[in-house]
């Protein structure tokens, strides 16, 4: 573990999020994920325990926590199953987090504690079936009408589609504008004129669910555009910043999880008269696998307290994300190789956890995005 002191506070998450991940969500982590079955249970005991609203202020029904409190509990949660985080760090990072930054006073009252506590369930609208890194080019309309918007299209990979209660949506107000024309919205999932689609059959986080959504004259009230007209891909970015650094924490989970299963097979595994943990080639990949799990911890850490002490910090969440994403990739691959023919086989975790890596090189900026953020401020840093 790192030398970087917690506080007494981080700590407590810390280890309440440990205790829970072993005592509730790995005993059925490889159940939700066969049977692809929303753990509902869980995440109405995280909200009890403050997990889905960590950065909300009490006030709010949240936990008034800091940002790495919330990368320190989700780190512990991903290791059980990433189902479950990614599920947390959707309510949290991208739709509770909006609400706090850019809400109106009303709207944090309307929809922060229901959506802090576990009581509802949030969901984030901004990739469309033609437009995922290029987030600005979406066709989705809002057009003001009196004292409401009527939103026209169709959203695309929204994890939690199918379960949330809230939404939040991300609409093009005046397309001429481009990513200047668009808009967001907080969304309630019952209003007429939306309709849940297809929900993807997936390789990985097979526990939660990534719908398709289609808005058909959607009658949103003007009291629910969050921020103003115009800022909404700001907004976006703004919330990925946070949210990235999240993904990043799932990352880490994952491949610490690979990490501690593969040590353990290491050391009871035999061939040729002794475990295979005394062989050096396989202490070589533990080595790796080690070293690379905490540099991209250091790293994770790193961007969510430069998010604490409201620094800069884009830079440092595409790099997390970016570094611990390949790390889990990397990791969960060489895990499989430990394990042998047991780890291609649902007898042993590190299968899911090699399924569940793949997404975190994807959602929320694939890796590509990563770079061109990364490369984009070093260029700018460096004369
Ligand atoms: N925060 C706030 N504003 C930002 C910003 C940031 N981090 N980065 C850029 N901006 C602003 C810029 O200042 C600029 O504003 P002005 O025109 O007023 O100066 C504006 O945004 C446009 O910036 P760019 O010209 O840099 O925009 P771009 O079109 O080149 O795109 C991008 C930049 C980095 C590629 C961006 O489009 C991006 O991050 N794309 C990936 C989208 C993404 O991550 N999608 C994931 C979907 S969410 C998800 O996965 C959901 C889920 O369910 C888990």
């Amino acid at each position: 573990m790192s030398i970087i002191s917690l506080s007494e506070v981080q700590e407590m998450v810390r280890s309440t999020a440990r205790e829970f991940t072993n005592n509730e969500i790995k005993p059925v982590a490889s159940i939700n994920d066969r049977e692809h079955r929303y753990p509902k249970d869980l995440i109405e005991k995280m909200g009890e325990l403050g997990f889905m609203g960590t950065n909300v202020s009490e006030q709010y029904g949240g936990s008034s926590l800091d940002y790495l409190s919330y990368i320190l509990a989700l780190e512990e949660i991903c290791k059980g199953c990433a189902s479950t985080g990614t599920i947390m760090s959707v309510n949290n990072s991208l739709v509770c987090s909006p609400i706090k930054t850019f809400g109106s006073e009303d709207q944090k009252r309307l929809f922060l504690n229901d959506l802090a506590s576990g009581g509802k369930l949030g969901c984030f609208m901004l990739s469309e079936p033609d437009s995922g890194s290029d987030a600005a080019s979406m066709k989705t309309t809002a057009v003001l009408n009196g004292d409401h918007y009527l939103l026209n299209g169709t959203k695309s990979w929204i994890t939690n589609g199918a379960e949330a209660d809230i939404a939040i949506v991300f609409a093009t107000t005046d397309k001429s504008l481009k990513h200047k024309g668009v808009s967001a919205f907080i969304v309630d999932m019952k209003t007429p004129g939306l309709k849940i689609g297809k929900l993807e059959d997936k390789l990985g986080i097979r526990a939660t669910s990534t719908a398709q959504i289609f808005f058909e004259d959607c009658k949103i009230s003007a009291k629910n555009l969050l921020g103003n007209e115009g800022e909404g891909f700001k907004i976006a970015l703004h919330t990925l910043d946070g949210g990235r650094i999240g993904i990043a924490a799932q990352a880490v989970g994952i491949a610490q999880a690979a990490l501690e299963e593969s040590v353990r097979y290491a050391k009871e595994r035999r061939a040729f008269g002794k475990t295979i943990s005394d062989f050096q080639g396989l202490q070589f990949m533990i080595a790796d696998m080690a070293t690379r799990v905490e540099a991209s911890r250091l790293l994770v850490w790193q961007a969510a307290v430069m998010k604490d002490r409201y620094m800069k910090f884009g830079k440092q969440s595409a790099m997390a994300k970016l570094y611990a994403a390949e790390t889990a990739m990397w990791v969960t691959t060489k895990a499989i190789q430990i394990h042998g023919g047991y780890g291609y086989t649902t007898d042993y975790p590190v299968e899911r956890y090699f399924r569940d890596a793949k997404i975190t090189e994807i959602y929320e900026g694939t890796s590509e995005i990563q770079r061109i953020v990364i490369a984009r401020e070093t260029l700018e840093e460096i004369e």
